[in-house]
Parts: structure tokens; C-alpha cells; sequence
């Protein structure tokens, strides 16, 4: 036998092997998908919606489909078809990535006063009570958009969980109680949501099942008639009539010109992993973007000292959410300067700004000149039940990260008549005044008035997170604290945490007014607490949990799938392989 190389043997095996490890890497790194499906939810029977659909041969398309409309049944205080999102998709087949921007459209009678009195004074409630509250929904023109453009299964097979759900009831838990006691008021108002959702005018008993029959023939609609079964028809006819009958503005037309949009995500660069976030109408994406570069301007200096990495991430916290209430809003009217609030030379010049030392006083950041801050929100009214998010893979690698919601815990309370259908009150998502802070705190000039047709700036910030060995799909509700636990979820994943230390770990948040770190009482400890009073810095611990984190973590290098549920609520997870033929 001829030697093969003049080296011999001793040469050539050694580099076979490196050989083969290459081809066994190529072909780990060619493997589009997980080989397994993945849920996380913010509800036990959502999460098992998913896997009924994923189970029956749909795809993650399909089952966000079937989570949507499921979530909107058994956690009515959360989101609905009365209200919006966006919905982050990943395609495997050929690497697309989008954003579905189902956000609530103002209508068209809507105008920057709408909320405010003769003297300019913004009415307390009028943007959160009632039908005068509700946007535009578009979540049904998202269940029809995803099934029909990125589904295998049919909008009917994909929404037949929900619709059971509407039909047979579901157990009313502690979550549902805590919410519904705390808009008792605004669901009092209408009768159709007092009926539905209370008993007797009173709150339900814990496990006790609430039907929803109207819900159910609405969602039948859309099942059957796809998108014209909610925006035309009998179904918005009597929305309108509802809505008109107890002092809105919706007109016919405002339901049957709403419009989905698709829209690029923010793509950022960090430290060698690639985020995909939302893009305005959020303004998660490019938040998370700004607080991002601002690190990475500086080369992160804070080694291990605690005190340090919180104080640089909050004064990055608190120069990003300046840049929110100056220049985010709807992108379809609003000329926003994406590329220069994303700019390495902006982030420096922010950088350069952040004194190590000492706490920046937000009154020291400029605003727009004629802006007056108004006076702070409580920040009691940002609990996380509201709003929802959802993760889910498929194991062919399709994902999605969506958060969706109706804004306040069961929106604006309002129900028209005889269509089961709680209308959103995402109009309290604009500024209803220049510098006046809503009910989350977050101010905005503008940028985010309310004009006819415009969508309302939000902080939802669905997000994938891609590094060369892992891929990551996160998301949480939380009002203004969203796009900061987003943030803090992805510096997790950098860092190496799976999926339950991600959803887990604790929780802090600064949103430049008012001017204050809140933080979850344990996620600081008291050195680090006194550290960063020492730089000034006025610290608010909050008792109640941030967030309901649902991420799904896909290990490729190590060929494992985890999915996770915050621990803060009462969500649930699942990983499980598909049947043979599935
Ligand atoms: O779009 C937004 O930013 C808000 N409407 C989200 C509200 C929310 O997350 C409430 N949850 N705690």
C-alpha cells in the first residue's frame, strides 16, 4: 500500500478527524430547526392550544394562531380580539424575518384634544374608561394574516381551540380576580362585560367557569369569513352601534379600512450575537438598540462591580427613554430618525456623557424646549397581568415572539352588545397632552399626539436573540418596564443563562421621568442599594413582580430545546417531540 502522504499517518489522521468535526459542525450549523416544538405562555389551556395545533401538523405560525385566540379567552384581562400587538415571525424555510404590526388604529374622528377639556386640562379616565378609549383593533387581521400567509393549516383549524374555550368555559383563577376587582368600576359601566365577566355585578368565585357564547360566535365569524367577518358585516355593525351608543366614535368605515402592516424589525449588533426586535410603532427595538450601543461604547467597563453595571445600565435606561418621548411614534406619519438614534457616533456622545460617579438628574437631559414635564404617574398602576406574551418554535426552526393587549387589565371594560368582544383602551398610549404622562408614566410630545389613523407608540418589544450557538425567543408584558426587561433578558442570554434563569432573574427599570430606580425588592441587594444612592440616585422598590417573562431558548451547539415560564405568573411550558409523520 502506498503511504497516502509523505508525512504519513501520523499526519494524516489527526487532520481526518478535523475534517469530520468540520463536516459534523457544517452540518449542525445547516440544521434549520430544533427537531422539537416549543410553548411558552402566560395560561396553562393557551400553551396546551399551541401544542393541540403543533401536535395536529401546523406550524408555529399556526399555533400562534391558536395561542392568540386562546389567550384572548382565558385571560380576557390581558389581550383580545378587541385589541392588538405586534408579532415577531422567524421562517426557517428561508430566513425570513418580520414584524406584524397589528397595533390599534385611532379612528378618524379622533384629534389631539380628544381628552381634554375647554382649558386644555386632560379629563382623568377619558382615555381609559369606556368606548371613547378603544382604538381600532387588529388582532383579528392579524389571526387572518398569519394563517393565511405563513400558516399550513386552515384559520378554522387554527382558531377551533379558542372557540371551544369561548363555548365551554374556562376556570376563573386568582390572577383573573385580582384584575377584574381592580377595573370592577369600568366593567360595571357596560352591560355586556358585566354579564360575561361578573355575577350579579360581583366578582366570581376562584374556579368558577365563565363561558363566553358571543365570543364564540365572533370568533366563528372570523373563522368562516376570515377578516370581513369582524370589520364588515353584522359583527361590525353592532360593534359601531355598541360603540357609538355609549359616547365612541367608531364609524364603519374606521373597522373596514384598519390596516396590518408588515414591517422590517429593528436588527441589532451586539458583542457578536444579532437581536431582532420590534420596530415603531414599538419603540422596543430601538430602545433596547440605544441602551445596547451605549454599553457597548464605553467596553462595558464595569468588571464585577455590581453597583457600576446597574448605574451605566440606568443612566443608558434613563438617555433612551428621553429619546422615546422626543422622537418615537406612528412611522407611517411621523418622520422618525431611526438610523441616527441607532448611530455608534450618538451612542458615544451619550456614553461620553455618563458620569461614572454620580447619577445624571433627568431634569439635566434636555427635552424638547417647550416641554413641560407634568406631574408623575403612581406607579401602582403598572402591574404586569395585563397585556401577554407568547414563544413558540416549531422543529423545523419556525418561531415567533409575539406580545399582545387590550392595554389596562380588560382594556377600556367595554363590550359593545351582543358581540362578546372587550374593546381595548390603547388611545391612553399617545400623549393626550404634550409632557402629560400616562398611565404607565411615559410622557410624549408630537411625536405621539393622537391624530386620525394613527397607531399609539408602544414599548411591547418582542425579540429574538441569535448567537452562533443559540437562538432565543423572548418577550414580556409591563407597560413602560418591558422594553428594560427585555434588555435585561438578552444581557441574561449573552451571559449564558437558560431559559428559567432568564424568565426568573430579578428586575430593575428606570424610564428617565419620574426620576427613580424602581427595582423588584430583591433584585438589588443593600450594598448595591447604597452604592447607588451614593452616586444620587433615588431609589423606589416596588412590591409587585415585573413582568410575566415566556422565553424558549434553542441550544444548537448542544442540540437542546428549553422552554420557560415566569415564575411571577401562572403560565406554563412545554417541549415535546413531534409525532412520527408530523
Ligand atoms: O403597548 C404598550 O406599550 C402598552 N399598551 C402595553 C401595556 C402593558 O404591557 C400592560 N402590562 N402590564
Amino acid at each position: 500500500m502506498i503511504d497516502p502522504s509523505p508525512l504519513g499517518r501520523a499526519w494524516l489522521a489527526p487532520r481526518l478527524s478535523l475534517f469530520f468535526a468540520l463536516l459534523l459542525f457544517a452540518g449542525q450549523s445547516l440544521q434549520a430547526g430544533p427537531g422539537q416544538h416549543a410553548v411558552a405562555s402566560a395560561h396553562p389551556l393557551a400553551t396546551e392550544a399551541g401544542e393541540e395545533i403543533l401536535a395536529a401538523g401546523g406550524n408555529a405560525f399556526d399555533a400562534a394562531v391558536a395561542i392568540t385566540a386562546a389567550l384572548g379567552v382565558v385571560e380576557p384581562q390581558g389581550s383580545g380580539l378587541g385589541g392588538g400587538g405586534f408579532f415577531l415571525l422567524h421562517r426557517s424555510d428561508d430566513a425570513h424575518s418580520v414584524m406584524v404590526d397589528a397595533r390599534e388604529m385611532a379612528p378618524a374622528a379622533a384629534h389631539p384634544d380628544l381628552y381634554r377639556d375647554a382649558d386644555g386640562e386632560v379629563i382623568p379616565g377619558l382615555s381609559l374608561d369606556g368606548p371613547l378609549a378603544a382604538a381600532i383593533p387588529g388582532m383579528p387581521a392579524a389571526l387572518e394574516h398569519l394563517a393565511t400567509h405563513y400558516g399550513r393549516l386552515s384559520l378554522e383549524e387554527s382558531l377551533a381551540p379558542g372557540i371551544r374555550l369561548a363555548e365551554d368555559g374556562f376556570p376563573v383563577d386568582a390572577t383573573f380576580l385580582q384584575m377584574a376587582g381592580f377595573r370592577l368600576p369600568a366593567l360595571h359601566d357596560g352591560a355586556d362585560a358585566a354579564r360575561v365577566f361578573l355575577r350579579g355585578g360581583d366578582l366570581p368565585e376562584e374556579g368558577e367557569s365563565i363561558a363566553q357564547p358571543d365570543l364564540a360566535a365572533t370568533l366563528r365569524q372570523l373563522a368562516d369569513r376570515g377578516r370581513a367577518g369582524f370589520y364588515r358585516g353584522e359583527i361590525a355593525q353592532r360593534l359601531v352601534e355598541g360603540v357609538r351608543a355609549a359616547g365612541g366614535i367608531w364609524t364603519l368605515e374606521d373597522l373596514a379600512d384598519y390596516e396590518l402592516v408588515e414591517r422590517e424589525p429593528v436588527v441589532l449588533h451586539y458583542h457578536g450575537a444579532r437581536i431582532v426586535s420590534a420596530s415603531p410603532p414599538s419603540s422596543g427595538g430601538v430602545a433596547i438598540g440605544q441602551m445596547l450601543n451605549i454599553l457597548a461604547a464605553g467596553g462595558d467597563g464595569h468588571g464585577d462591580d455590581e453597583a457600576q453595571r446597574v448605574h451605566l445600565l440606568v443612566e443608558a435606561m434613563r438617555r433612551a427613554y428621553r429619546d422615546r418621548a422626543l422622537y418615537l411614534g406612528d412611522p407611517d406619519h411621523v418622520d422618525i430618525p431611526v438610523a441616527r438614534l441607532l448611530s455608534g457616533d450618538y451612542a458615544s456622545r451619550l456614553r461620553a456623557d455618563i458620569d461614572p460617579d454620580r447619577a445624571t438628574p433627568s431634569s439635566a437631559l434636555p427635552l424638547d424646549a417647550d416641554a413641560v414635564p407634568g406631574p408623575e404617574a403612581p406607579a401602582a398602576d403598572r402591574e404586569s397581568a395585563q397585556t401577554t406574551h407568547f414563544s413558540v418554535m416549531d422543529a423545523a426552526g419556525n418561531r415567533v415572539a409575539a406580545t399582545i393587549t387590550l392595554n389596562y387589565p380588560f382594556g377600556s371594560g367595554f363590550m359593545p352588545p351582543g358581540t362578546g368582544v372587550l374593546l381595548n383602551n390603547e388611545m391612553d398610549d399617545f400623549a393626550a397632552r404634550p409632557g402629560e404622562p400616562n398611565a404607565y408614566g411615559l410622557i410624549g410630545f408630537e411625536a405621539n399626539a393622537i391624530h386620525p389613523r394613527r397607531r399609539p407608540l408602544s414599548s411591547m418589544s418582542p425579540t429574538f436573540v441569535e448567537t452562533e450557538d443559540r437562538i432565543a425567543v423572548l418577550g414580556t408584558p409591563g407597560g413602560s418596564r418591558i422594553i428594560t426587561m427585555v434588555l435585561q433578558g438578552i444581557l441574561a442570554i449573552l451571559d449564558g443563562a437558560d431559559a428559567e434563569e432568564v424568565v426568573r432573574s430579578r428586575r430593575f427599570h428606570h424610564q428617565y421621568l419620574p426620576d427613580e430606580i424602581e427595582y423588584e425588592t430583591t433584585a438589588l441587594d443593600p450594598r448595591v442599594q447604597v452604592e447607588l444612592a451614593r452616586r444620587g440616585h433615588t431609589l423606589s422598590p416596588q412590591l409587585s413582580p415585573f413582568g410575566d417573562m415566556q422565553a424558549i431558548i434553542w441550544d444548537r451547539a448542544h442540540d437542546r430545546l428549553e422552554a420557560a415560564s415566569d415564575p411571577r405568573g401562572n403560565g406554563s411550558a412545554v417541549v415535546f417531540t413531534p409525532a412520527p409523520g408530523r
